[in-house]
């Protein structure tokens, strides 16, 4: 459990299954990323999930763990909702990734599924059929009425996505992106991200004033300055940042001269 995300999901699967927590950063804040060998993985377990960027809290997975190393050769299953198309993936290392599109990929609606051929065919008895990946992949994923205008919006930034030279390009561009952003707030006197830094997320960058009476002065001259939807999700307060790849560096750009300039006006 490494943030809001994970935690909905582990209490999710508790009406389907036995739950182990294998690790846990509530007692820190969700503020960073337990070794993967440190994690207690219980034997016989059919899958182990991690939500590979906590959107709320901040917290990426820059290296998925390798379970099979661990000793521990059961599928890897991802959330990887907030960072999908945001750099390569390790297949090799993944059973299934699920995502919301509307991050990286297109409208909200539409849901991707990458699950490996091998593990299709397990699900529950209780399971609708429209939920079975196997019946969603025997019928090319047209079993029920897929949401048609969010798949063709998605198609097209895959063709997007593709134009900008792929997954390897992208993920050049988000690190260079990120690394601008918490340069910023790691080297300012007002602004402070309390995420570790081998596990900050380069798509959703959570951050505080560290006066926060300072607050709404802060969001109402960043809408003056056109930058839209800094205010931190409720669960956490402060701000955030969500800088996926629709956003240029120049957009992250003028987010750093915003904050230059009004911490400024502080001193
Ligand atoms: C990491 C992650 N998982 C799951 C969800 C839930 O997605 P949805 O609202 O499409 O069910 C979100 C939504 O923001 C998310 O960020």
């Amino acid at each position: 459990v490494s943030g809001s995300w994970s935690q909905k999901s582990q209490l999710e699967a508790r009406k389907y299954c036995t739950v182990n927590i294998a690790a846990s950063t509530e007692c820190d804040g969700h503020t960073s990323l337990p070794e993967p060998v440190t994690w207690r993985l219980s034997h016989g377990a059919s899958y182990v999930h991690v939500c590979t960027n906590e959107t709320i809290n901040g917290v990426e997975c820059h290296e998925l763990p390798d379970l099979k190393a661990l000793g521990h050769d059961v599928p890897l299953v991802i959330d990887f909702s907030s960072h999908v198309a945001s750099r390569p993936v390790d297949w090799s290392r993944v059973g299934l990734a699920f995502g919301g599109a509307q991050k990286n990929l297109g409208p909200a609606g539409l849901t991707l599924v990458v699950v490996r051929d091998d593990l299709l065919g397990h699900a529950l008895p209780a399971c609708p059929s429209a939920f079975d990946y196997k019946t969603v992949a025997d019928h090319q994923s047209m079993y029920n009425t897929p949401p048609t205008y969010a798949i063709y919006v998605a198609g097209l930034v895959f063709q997007w996505l593709k134009r900008q030279g792929g997954m390897a390009a992208m993920e050049a561009r988000n690190k260079a992106k990120a690394a601008l952003l918490y340069d910023a707030i790691d080297t300012s006197q007002l602004y402070v991200n309390k995420v570790a830094p081998n596990c900050r997320s380069r798509m959703n960058v959570p951050f505080f004033l560290r006066d926060e009476n300072l607050n709404d002065a802060f969001l109402a001259g960043a809408r003056a300055h056109g930058l839209l939807q800094l205010k931190g999700h409720k669960s956490v307060g402060g701000m955030r940042a969500s800088i996926y790849n629709a956003i240029p560096i120049e957009g992250v750009q003028a987010l750093v001269d915003y904050l230059r300039e009004f911490e400024k006006t502080q001193s």
